[in-house]
């Protein structure tokens, strides 16, 4: 499966698509800040913060991030018309509904059911993913709702958000591989605001599993306990359980009973 670009240009009429440099530049402008100033989307001028290091891999159509994990989504999403349901997952509704909104975070957003119900909550979104076939689809609902997302299409370590960016930042069953630094459960607790939350979910039981026949291996991964092992005296931990998933109908993900729910609070 090609790149997005390839197909169709990023809907930037219908919601905003942001490769991962200009995001680098609204950050640095300041989005989305509750004032309102310097809330003027995108920024096409000059980059003032980033790309970050020397060695991320940024593609020429501005995608940040490790090709390899770009191509083995893109060919995940390509195999179907549709992956996931389509719905908001259980978790998010049940744990961030009684949040006020402010900027929020999707973590590997996929097809953007939870960055579209987020929109319509009044949150403003930023929608990461590093499958531009997925963001496309995402951009889709999103003009199909009626309300605006920024996507940005990079890797979560690459991305290297500026300290604090977010109100929530969530992360619903993600794919984000392990480093012996750590980077991935950093980059997350980093991107979090003073007050703000920490969300993330996984499959219950899915990091003690043996390798698959397909050659996925759970070491591999960043899971839950993985994250709250890296909270410190800075942090609340509201919810840190086990508990049966409320699952959207349909999708590829449907046969999954129960969840691991971190939500965590830094304080302010
Ligand atoms: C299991 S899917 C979950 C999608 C969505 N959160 C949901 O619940 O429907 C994991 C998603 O993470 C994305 N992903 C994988 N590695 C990533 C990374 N390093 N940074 C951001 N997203 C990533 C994948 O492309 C995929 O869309």
């Amino acid at each position: 499966m090609g790149d997005a670009q390839q197909r169709r240009a990023p809907a930037e009429d219908d919601a905003l698509f942001v490769q991962a440099p200009q995001m680098f530049a609204t950050l640095a402008n300041g989005f989305g800040r509750p004032d309102g100033e310097g809330d003027d989307g995108p920024v096409h001028d000059d980059i003032a913060a980033g790309p970050p290091t020397s060695d991320v891999l940024s593609a020429a159509d501005g995608y940040i991030g490790d090709p390899a994990v770009r191509a083995r989504w893109d060919g995940r999403y390509g195999e179907r018309e549709r992956l996931w349901s389509g719905q908001p997952n259980g978790a998010l509704v049940a744990e961030v509904a009684g949040l006020t909104p402010g900027r929020a975070l999707d973590v590997g957003s996929g097809e953007g059911a939870d960055a579209v119900w987020l929109a319509r909550g009044g949150w403003d979104v930023t929608g990461l993913e590093v499958s531009g076939v997925a963001l496309e689809r995402a951009a889709g609902h999103a003009h199909d709702a009626g309300v605006t997302v920024r996507w940005v299409h990079a890797g979560l370590v690459e991305a290297a958000f500026p300290a604090g960016s977010f109100d929530l930042v969530c992360a619903l069953y993600p794919a984000l591989l392990r480093t012996p630094d750590a980077a991935a459960e950093r980059a997350l607790l980093g991107a979090v605001a003073p007050g703000g939350v920490l969300l993330v979910v996984h499959h219950a039981g899915m990091d003690t599993q043996p390798v698959h026949d397909d050659g996925f291996d759970p070491a591999d991964y960043v899971w839950p306990t993985m994250v709250a092992a890296l909270l410190t005296d800075g942090w609340t931990v509201d919810v840190h359980e086990q508990r049966a998933r409320v699952a959207p109908d349909g999708g590829a993900g449907a046969h999954h009973a129960d969840d691991v729910v971190l939500r965590a609070r830094r304080l302010p």
